[in-house]
């Protein structure tokens, strides 16, 4: 049996145990095994047929069986909500975050670093990094608020969801779902990498327009896991966020029960490297929606909540153009990392792990290194080589947490990385 299916948005099904997955129904008065029928819903009932997200999970025991939640007490950098202050409007800047915590898990080891709405607003994204070098052994977790999209930075990341195991190496980009629950190992033994929380509606391919049926993110590069789960009767602890905060229950078993699933709401795996990237072959540089692998639209046509947007390797070869990414102003809100090697608009202040915010109307572009080197070049097909940079882009501006702008990480000179360009010469 493979690990993986491919595909994006697909109907799978999937079973562990042979006969575990009913025919024909979805719910069997009584279903193979005695297992419990669960319908997972990502959408409204009602929601169009294309957008619909749902799954039918065939589990152990009812994910029911747990008593009230409480306030979870750890884990100080994860999730703080609300901004009472005046936002400003600066360019911000973070070295990557090397003050590593030691013996924390995921959640544990999770900063917000920003955030654009309330999350029971159904709407808006949130930004973590996570450092971590513990398993999740007996805890689990789960995300009411948002579907969480993992980018591991430094280290592999594997996520135990019910739904089956993504094994994500850093290049590699993972979704887990709204509500489906997951705990995370790190196989190296330690890891960091970045999450984005998403909202609103899901993460879908982009349209493709003009480009035609094939291109960029390929639908079947797309992997979800089989079915696999955890037979474990022992004290467990479940932890979910809700409404921004954090809460925490007992079980005595492991929730990650489920023995076969069918439907089309799924975590997925995606290689960057399989990115299809297409740019100029004449002059100009293209916009960088151009570079988008997924989007989660908002409700104004072409607007999106969030861009999930790459700058992977690749030919530059554009005539007479200023080839790096252009000065610029847009009324959409930047939360850049970067993945490993250097990203083409910076020649430095930004290394694999770090994090940048540009707010709406934020001038910025090229340093003046980036601009001096590529004015003056002599203009030849160069190859982009060793570079994975990453974008979450917005419709709305992102807000720095506390606890971010308290880091020693922040960079207090990320302005001058725009000072000493020659004014222009007028004749
Ligand atoms: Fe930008």
């Amino acid at each position: 049996m493979p690990d993986y299916l491919s595909g994006f948005g697909n109907h799978f099904a999937t079973e562990a145990v042979p006969g575990a997955l009913p025919e024909g129904r979805n719910s069997p008065q009584r279903p193979a095994f005695g297992l419990y029928a669960e319908q997972l819903s990502g959408t409204a009932f009602t929601a169009p047929r294309g957008e619909n997200r749902r799954s039918w999970l065939y589990r152990l025991r009812p994910s029911g069986i747990h008593g009230a939640y409480r306030p979870y007490a750890g884990a100080p950098a994860f999730a703080p909500t609300g901004w009472d202050r005046p936002l400003p409007p600066n360019r911000m800047r973070w070295s990557p975050l090397n003050s590593v915590k030691e013996g924390v898990d995921l959640i544990d080891g999770m900063t917000t670093m920003a955030s654009n709405r309330d999350p029971a607003g159904m709407d808006g994204v949130t930004v973590h990094i996570y450092r971590a070098d513990r398993d999740m052994k007996a805890r689990a977790f789960f995300n009411a608020d948002a579907e969480m999209l993992f980018v591991p930075q430094q280290g592999r990341l594997r996520l135990l969801t019910e739904l089956g195991l993504l094994e994500l190496a850093p290049g590699e980009i993972g979704l887990v779902p709204r509500g489906v629950r997951f705990r995370a190992e790190l196989p190296d033994g330690a890891g960091r990498g970045y999450v984005g929380e998403n909202h609103g509606h899901a993460f879908r391919l982009p349209e493709l327009g003009p480009i035609g049926s094939n291109g960029l993110a390929n639908p079947r590069d797309f992997l979800t896991p089989v079915a696999r789960f955890e037979d474990r009767d022992e004290p467990f602890e479940l932890i979910q966020k809700f409404r921004g905060g954090l809460w925490t229950v007992a079980l005595d078993h492991s929730p990650i029960d489920v023995v076969a699933w069918h439907g089309n709401l799924a975590p997925w795996k995606y290689d960057l490297a399989r990115f299809n990237t297409i740019g100029t072959v004449s002059f100009d540089h293209p916009d960088p929606s151009i570079f988008t692998v997924v989007t989660a639209p908002s409700d104004t046509p072409g607007t999106a909540n969030c861009d999930f947007v790459i700058f992977p390797p690749r030919w530059m070869v554009a005539e007479d153009t200023f080839r790096p990414p252009w000065f610029h102003r847009n009324v959409m809100s930047e939360c850049m990392g970067l993945i490993h090697g250097a990203y083409d608009a910076k020649a430095d202040g930004f290394a694999p792990g770090a994090l940048s915010i540009h707010n709406l109307m934020a001038s910025h572009g090229p340093d003046l290194a980036t601009w001096v080197k590529a004015s003056e070049a002599v203009l030849q097909p160069h190859h982009i080589e060793g570079t994975m940079a990453f974008m979450f882009e917005s419709r709305w501006p992102f807000a720095p947490t506390t606890q971010a702008l308290e880091l020693a990480e922040l960079q207090p000179d990320y302005d001058d990385c725009w000072q000493g360009f020659p004014k222009a010469r007028l004749p």
